[in-house]
């Protein structure tokens, strides 16, 4: 069994590179739903259903872990997937998402007040402040989409980028930490880190290896499941031709494929 991932895109990318960056031996099969993105800007449903495909996908390529890197898909799919879809279309399959996780970090030094910067669908799902609160009560939670932000950051185009960036720091001054809640956003931490120098800024490229290596330390059942042999498959529903480009400054060196070529 394999290490799927999953994402939208090909923002993914550069939670995959922490992944293998953490743990090289492991077999990892990505995949980017690069026909349907953005998922930020969709419908609930749609993001569903675009999402149980992906995951039927990656369950038919020998996946047997499989992360959901993707912030709108995890916020609005990862609960029935995990309740419903899972246990009566795969039970040995385990699917994780990155919202926990993001959330544990965002509080590990004590936050009162924290900001999430997601997308539209991921914001008005409000899983985040759920999630927060669960885990303290009390806590000031201020959600903000930037639904410009990623078609900035795909076309490439990174002096639009840290102006919408500028336009968004405000509403985060106040604030102990802010989760960058999309997979786009680690590509502009920098700029957050800059405009907010009192402000923790949660990157989940920066802690998404070190949970996944956790996670299997404690679920050795799964952990023994996986196979090793170092090999890594990196799809994606629609190719173009710039996405190997953007591939690239995701991930440098590695090459994407059509999933038709691959499956
Ligand atoms: N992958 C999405 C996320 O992390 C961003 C891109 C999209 O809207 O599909 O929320």
């Amino acid at each position: 069994m394999k290490i799927g991932v999953f994402d939208s895109g090909l923002g993914g990318l550069v939670v995959t590179r922490a992944f293998i960056d953490t743990m090289p031996e492991y077999d990892y099969v990505y995949y980017g739903d690069t026909a349907n993105l953005p998922y930020g800007e969709k419908k609930a449903g749609q993001i569903l259903s675009y999402t149980l495909d992906a995951l039927k996908y990656l369950i038919s390529q020998k996946c047997g872990l499989i992360i959901i890197a993707c912030n709108t898909a995890t916020s609005v799919a990862l609960r029935y997937i995990q309740q419903k879809f899972i246990p009566a279309y795969a039970p040995d399959v385990k699917v994780l998402g990155v919202v926990i996780p993001t959330v544990e970090e965002a509080l590990r030094g004590g936050a009162a007040k924290v900001g999430v910067v997601a997308t539209r669908a991921t914001v008005a799902s409000k899983i985040y402040t759920a999630e927060l609160r669960k885990l303290n009560p009390q806590l000031k939670v201020t959600e903000v989409a930037a639904p410009e932000l990623v078609p900035a950051i795909e076309q490439d185009d990174f002096a639009a980028a840290e102006k919408i960036v500028a336009g968004y720091a405000p509403h985060f001054a106040e604030m102990d930490s802010l989760i960058l809640g999309c997979t786009h956003y680690p590509l502009v931490k920098n700029c957050f880190r800059r405009l907010l120098p009192g402000v923790e800024v949660i990157s989940q490229d920066e802690l998404m290896g070190a949970k996944l290596k956790d996670y299997l330390r404690r679920h050795v059942e799964i952990d023994i499941c996986l196979s090793r042999e170092g090999q890594y498959r990196f799809l994606v529903s629609r190719s173009e031709r710039h996405y190997q480009d953007v591939a690239q400054k995701l991930f440098p060196g590695i090459s994407i494929c059509p999933k038709e070529v691959q499956a």
